[in-house]
């Protein structure tokens, strides 16, 4: 018989109040949706300039749970890291010059057949679902979020690498007309990440194409940003333009910047401390408190194993 056992991450329902707070709110939504067809109420003007409007809302996958309340969209859109558009958090006003359409996204390097594809081929290409996550950056701050997007697996799949191919590089736009923070010549551009293909395989590595049932706004990296929970925020990297299978470790923007500060592993945990500060605790931005930090952001049941025989402080950097 299959039985299904509980992961870590999956708290009971009855614990997660705030969440479920969330999908009301997500019904009422859908509700007055289907009512603005009738009494054509602002909720439809609201979807016009929305390109991706008809995926909303998408399927909800419920094995991905929180311990937290969902950061308030206001919130999280008035807190973000996004240099390209300056160090400042507040970059979501700057961050509405860039154009998201036309798009597309490069594959290339060690895979089959290289190719650009243009982002909404891509995302009808994709399973579309929405999944809760919780957010964690370097500087200790931490959020809740409901993407939408798809298992980055299923893009790994879709480029089909060669046996020599070990790793990802997510390459983001350059445009310094739009994007002024790539003006600042210090600063390695263009933002590079880069994950393990074993990595890019886990199922809580997604694509996020949409956030808080609609599209990314600019500001959360529109229109294709990384979002791996168990990893420091500064490998979700946004705006993404090319992705590149290559068979050596892709050397990141921070790292390249401040290699002895931010390492490539980049794994959340409580006892390895920053250099220059604590990682014990993150705070709960829009909610007022700090908590304790859980190592691998509360993940560890489904992500240690990519780290068999790597133990040390190394991959927590
Ligand atoms: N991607 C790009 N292209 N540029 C950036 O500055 N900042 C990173 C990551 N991805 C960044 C990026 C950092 S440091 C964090 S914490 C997260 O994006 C922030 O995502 P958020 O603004 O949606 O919270």
């Amino acid at each position: 018989m299959l039985i299904r056992v509980r992961r870590s991450w999956e708290i009971p329902e009855s614990t997660a109040t705030p969440e479920r707070r969330f999908f009301d709110r997500r019904s009422v939504i859908k509700g007055a949706a289907a009512a603005g067809a009738a009494l054509a109420l602002p909720s439809a003007a609201l979807a016009a300039d929305d390109p991706l409007a008809a995926l909303f809302p998408a399927r909800h996958n419920d094995v991905f749970k929180l311990d937290r309340a969902v950061t308030p969209e206001s919130v999280n859109s008035d807190y973000n890291n996004f240099y390209e558009f300056g160090s400042s958090k507040q970059i979501g006003a700057a961050a509405k010059s860039l154009k998201t359409r036309p798009w597309s996204v490069k594959i290339d390097g060690l895979v089959a057949a290289p190719r650009d594809i243009a982002i909404d081929d891509l995302i009808k290409a994709m399973p579309i679902e929405e999944r809760l996550y919780r957010h964690r950056c370097v500087e200790t701050w931490a959020m809740a979020i409901p993407w939408t997007g798809f298992p980055l697996s299923e893009l790994v799949k879709l480029a089909d690498p060669k046996p020599e191919a070990k790793y990802l590089r997510l390459e983001t736009f350059q445009d310094a007309k739009t994007a002024p923070g790539q003006k600042q010549f210090w600063y390695p551009w263009p933002y590079v990440e880069g994950v393990r293909i074993d990595e890019a395989m886990n199922e809580l590595a997604f694509m996020a194409i949409g956030a808080y049932g609609k599209s990314l706004a600019n500001c959360f990296g529109a229109p294709i940003r990384l979002a791996m929970p168990w990893k420091y925020g500064f490998k979700s990297i946004k705006s993404i333009v090319r992705i590149s299978f290559v068979s050596e470790q892709p050397v990141s923007f921070w790292q390249k910047l401040q290699g002895g500060e931010y390492g490539f592993w980049a794994n959340v945990n409580p006892d390895v401390p920053h250099p220059r500060w604590s990682q014990a605790t993150e705070e709960l931005i829009g909610a007022g408190k700090r908590v304790p930090t859980q190592l691998y952001n509360g993940y560890a049941e489904q992500v240690a194993g990519l780290y068999k025989g790597m133990e040390g402080r190394k991959i927590f950097f």
